[in-house]
């Protein structure tokens, strides 16, 4: 469900999806005199730095919360990522980074965080849940081939209670983001019981028949 709000300024529109942000802080710190929640009524000013550097932030959030629209154009003023991106967080979510469909619907953003803890009320997404005590580390236990030819859109297909199946070309950071191995295929965990996360071994079929089988 999108909880979207527009922020308008001179030239741009900021557009915040409040069902995607996790708070985690990197607009208030990259622009605080933009991003202010400090100040009473709305706390999104676009016109209080020059327009390509809060389109810059609005871009790099990580869970695609915000995005920044050129008003002249109507278009959106970021781009797809030159290479597409999974990344482990330490006791919380993936980010992904990409030109991607989930369940066939484009995630024009091309920035989501998705569940790994296996508690969101927002599945596929992340709501943070993983406060309630997820931890995983973000070490990879190891490399998985290639299994597929390579693609330029990342496809993420979710299964109730089961994994994320990813096909495309992409590059797995682990929590300190450093380069795993670059992939066209794999199968993620997002219930949290893996034993080998971040892949997915199985272990949500275990005393869950909800799950799908995979
Ligand atoms: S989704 Fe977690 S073990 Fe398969």
């Amino acid at each position: 469900m999108s909880r979207m709000h527009h922020y308008e300024g001179e030239s741009i529109i900021v557009e915040f999806d409040l069902s995607r942000c996790i708070h985690t802080g990197d607009c208030t710190r990259g622009l605080p005199e933009v991003f202010d929640t400090h100040r009473r009524g709305r706390w999104v000013h676009p016109d209080a730095a020059d327009a390509a550097e809060v389109a810059r932030i609005c871009a790099a959030c990580p869970t695609g919360a915000l995005r920044c629209i050129d008003k002249a154009e109507g278009e959106l003023m970021h781009a797809p990522p030159a290479q597409h991106s999974i990344q482990i967080v330490a006791d919380g979510p993936l980010y992904v980074h990409a030109d991607m469909y989930i369940d066939d619907r484009p995630e024009t953003a091309y920035r989501v965080a998705l569940c790994r803890c296996g508690k969101s009320r927002l599945m596929p997404f992340c709501d943070e849940s993983h406060r309630e005590g997820f931890r995983n580390a973000g070490k990879v236990p190891l490399v998985m081939p290639d299994q597929a030819p390579a693609a330029d859109i990342l496809c993420i297909t979710t299964h109730a209670h089961g994994p994320l199946t990813i096909e495309g070309t992409f590059t797995l950071l682990d929590s300190e983001a450093h380069t795993v191995c670059q992939s066209n295929r794999a199968s993620l965990c997002s219930c949290g019981k893996s034993n080998i996360k971040p892949y997915c071994d199985g272990s949500h079929a275990l005393n869950d028949n909800r799950s799908e089988s995979i």
